[in-house]
């Protein structure tokens, strides 16, 4: 097949969503467009932000931060160890080479020196090592952001992503979580940086074929803790209804960013305009980040947390909290083995 856009090459991808199919380089200048074209529509990022690419090694963030680059945007990456057993250290390689390869050298935190690796963290608090991540990978994207004065903190979430967390939504009708997922979390003052998903518009397929066709070398694995399997198992079904019906996640998810829909209307008027501009159809200003920062439901302006002063609605922030509970947990531990 001929690709559809110089009419000449051989097409590589085919793309049924798009009723298309593209040679390398076309498919190159589609994928680039696509992006920029989800930025530009609600005005994820100017030219002038200093962003703070988040990037795990796999494809989406290594993707997202090779085509800001290449759009000439001001970025630095940031990688967290997780401190997860061989799986953590390959990550790492994956994010140090491809960081070399355009001349960078990415901020790196690792959470066994910060006192919270996931994996022992997770056992001394005896709850599910995704959501502690979460929590943890939350805090130190803003963090790092506030403390570095970078604008704004990007991150490679997907269509995909975005549709199995709107579809999860939906299902469970989670109207405050409905009323805040967007591809913009305006920043707010108190450390709250800006968030985006500049990949909101493009498919996890097209994201694998955009980082094969360009040689980025990614880890392939899926984290050996990750047993999120609701949000697998919404991304099976919408690639099923996607296969019968090429095109419906997009149409889903433009449907529902929509400003004239109901369903995103927030719990309190809109906060006042942020440093950069902003979409008329963002979520609700600072309730919805601080809660997507400290992953705590709140209302007005957050204050300072009493131990490391990020933003939190209580008295401590959630992982100052957490990082105590650890501390004490392995105290308790070490007096039992000394007894
Ligand atoms: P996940 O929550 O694992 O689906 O990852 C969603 C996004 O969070 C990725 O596309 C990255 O931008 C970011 N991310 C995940 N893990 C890390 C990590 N260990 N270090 C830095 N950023 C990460
Ligand atoms: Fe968070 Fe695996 S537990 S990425």
């Amino acid at each position: 097949m001929k690709c559809k856009r110089c009419r000449r090459a051989e097409a590589a991808v085919e793309l049924p969503s798009h009723h298309a199919a593209f040679c390398p380089d076309c498919f190159f200048h589609f994928f680039r467009r696509q992006v920029t074209e989800g930025i530009r529509k609600l005005r994820l990022l100017a030219p002038e932000d200093r962003i703070l690419v988040c990037v795990s090694g796999g494809k989406d963030s290594l993707v997202l931060w090779d085509v800001l680059i290449d759009e000439g945007y001001k970025t630095e990456g940031l990688y967290i160890d997780l401190g997860i057993d061989g799986y953590s250290d390959r990550s790492k390689e994956k994010v140090l080479a491809y960081a070399a390869s355009r001349g960078k050298t990415p901020i790196v935190v690792e959470l066994a020196k910060e006192g919270v690796p996931i994996p022992e963290a997770a056992r001394c608090v005896r709850m599910q090592e995704c959501s502690i991540c979460g929590t943890v990978k939350r805090y130190f994207f803003n963090r790092v952001a506030a403390e570095g004065m970078f604008t704004v903190v990007a991150t490679g979430h997907n269509l995909d992503d975005e549709t199995a967390r709107l579809l999860g939504n939906l299902l469970h009708w989670q109207r405050d979580h409905l009323a805040r997922q967007h591809p913009l979390l305006p920043g707010a003052g108190g450390g709250l940086v800006r968030k985006v998903k500049p990949l909101w518009r493009v498919s996890e397929v097209e994201t694998a074929a955009y980082g094969f066709l360009k040689g980025i070398d990614y880890v392939t694995e899926e984290c050996p803790l990750s047993f999120d399997a609701t949000s697998l198992v919404y991304k099976e079904a919408l690639s099923l209804i996607e296969d019968r019906m090429p095109g419906t996640r997009i149409v889903f998810y433009k449907g529902f960013l929509d400003p004239s829909n109901p369903l995103r209307k927030g719990p309190e008027p809109a906060a006042p305009s942020d440093a950069v501009p902003r979409p008329e159809d963002a979520p609700v200003a600072d309730v919805a980040l601080a809660a997507e920062v400290d992953s705590e439901e709140g209302v007005g302006a957050p204050r300072a947390c009493a131990s490391c002063g990020a933003p939190t609605y209580s008295e401590t922030c959630s992982f100052c909290r957490l990082k105590e509970r650890v501390r004490k947990a392995r105290s308790l531990r070490a007096a039992k083995v000394s007894r």
